[in-house]
Order: structure tokens, then sequence, then C-alpha cells
């Protein structure tokens, strides 16, 4: 589905009925990363994954694409959607997004899945990294984004090549509009510290126990500042920990909506 929002074409898979479940994907990616949920879920849920502004078949327009506007764009969709809150499922940038949602929009949270993601802004020194990375990938491509971050995306003892490539295909079809946006937008996102202690919903953290790009002492932090939220570590999985693991996480996550009572929550939303 495409819709025009917030002056950008932005495109969305929505299938399923029930507890709406909102998927926000990492850097640099699209929705197809959620497949295996997306395509599993739907089954018992209404499942919502848009590709970000600037990513899949999703536009943006110059300049940084800050996490606020990100999160503005999805409550512009679900405003289009649907009615009533839902759970958003954030990775690792999508992370960012999801608490720049908790905190723009929070009325429309049900619950929260912080998935290889941190609060934190990026130090000084890590956003004039970014900055340089967004020099680069406009002189040379995305390809300069595409080989350091792929191999990172799964375990170093997990390269398995079937599911490189299909990293790969995902990412290289970003375009370098998309990356450089995304990467500016990252550098000079909020701290989201301070907000934490102010979830009021259900929460699930999940984190790969080989992640190297966001490691899970930070998904221990957010465990820890969010009230009852629940920390889950997937062994032998890295970065992108719903795709590596998708049967292992599929079941974590449906435990959980259980274990919450979500999964039986009545749906005012859809
Ligand atoms: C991501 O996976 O979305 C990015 O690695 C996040 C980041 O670079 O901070």
């Amino acid at each position: 589905m495409k819709s025009e929002l917030n002056d950008i074409p932005l495109s969305t898979a929505d299938a399923g009925q029930g507890l709406p479940l909102v998927f926000l994907h990492g850097f640099p990616l699209h929705r197809g990363a959620w497949q295996m949920q997306f395509d599993t879920l739907r089954s018992a849920f209404r499942v919502i994954a848009p590709d970000l502004r600037g990513f899949g078949e999703s536009r943006t327009r110059p300049g940084p694409a800050t996490m606020p506007q990100c999160a503005a764009d999805v409550h512009a969709l679900l405003q289009r959607l649907l009615t009533g809150p839902v759970v958003l499922i954030g990775h690792s940038m999508g992370g960012y997004v999801a608490l720049a949602f908790a905190r723009q929009f929070p009325k429309m949270l049900r619950g929260l899945v912080l998935v290889g993601t941190k609060a934190g802004p990026d130090t000084a020194e890590a956003a004039a990294g970014r900055r340089a990375t967004a020099e680069k990938v406009k002189a040379d491509g995305v390809q300069v984004v595409v080989e350091a971050m792929a191999p990172k995306m799964l375990a170093a003892g997990n390269q398995d090549p079937r599911l490189l490539e299909q990293v790969r295909g995902i990412m290289n079809s970003s375009t370098t509009q998309g990356v450089v946006g995304a990467l500016l937008g990252m550098a000079e996102r909020p701290d989201s510290t301070g907000l934490l202690a102010q979830i009021a919903v259900p929460t699930l953290v999940v984190t790969g126990a080989d992640d190297t790009v966001v490691p899970p002492t930070e998904s221990e932090k957010l465990a820890r500042a969010i009230a009852g939220a629940q920390l889950s570590v997937i062994p032998h999985a890295g970065h992108l920990v719903a795709f590596e693991q998708p049967e292992e996480f599929n079941r974590l996550l449906m435990e959980w909506l259980n274990r919450t009572g979500l999964a039986s929550t009545p749906s005012i939303a859809s």
C-alpha cells in the first residue's frame, strides 16, 4: 500500500486482523527484514510494516531524516489505518524511532518491543563518524555501508551465505539519499534515557547474544530502566536477531504477548 504522508510517498505492508503489531526496521534495511514475523503473525494479529522514509519503496526529502520525523510519519500512517493504540516493535534505528514515537504519541502505544537498540544519543565522535560516512556514501554510493554492515548483522559464528545474500539484497535496494538522510538523522537523535522511566506500557527488550553493533549491555540498560520490562537474550544471534533466529524471536514475542494479556485484549483499533 502506498500513501502520500507528510509530503512523501510512504509504502506499507498491512495484513491480518486483531491487535495491531507495527514493525519498524533498522538501518539500512526495509520492511522485508520483518518478513518472517509478518508471514507468521498475520494469522493471529494485524501486522503493519512500513518502509521508513528513504528506505524500500518509501521516498524522502533531502536532509536529515530525523527520528521525530520518522515517528511522525508512522503516526500519520496509523491515523489513516486505525483508531486505537498499537504494539510498536522497533529494531535498532527502528527502536530509536519507536522511542521518539513513545515520547510524541504515548496514547497510541499499547505495548513496546525494543530489539537490538538503545536509548542514548551518539557520542560526538560517533556522530562525526556518521557524518563522514554520509559524505563517503554521497561520493561512492550505498555499497560503502552495505559492505561494512552486512556481515555484522549476523552472529560471527553464523555467517550463512544464503542469509548474508538476503541481507545484502535488502541493503542494496537503499538509495543514496535514504542512507545519507538516515545517517544524519541518527547522528542528531535526542537522548531518550530520561523517557524510559515514563514508559507505562508492557515492554519486551530483545537482543542477540552476539550483537556487536548494539551490544546486549544496552538492552540490559533499557530493561532496567523501564518498569516491568522483560529482557530476552537470544543465543546464536547477532544484530539482526529477528531475521537470523525468526522462530525463536516469534516464539518469544508470542509468549510475551500472551503473558502480558496483550494477545487477548479485544482490538478497538482495527
Ligand atoms: C541499525 O541497525 O539500525 C543501525 O546500526 C543503528 C545505528 O547505527 O545506530
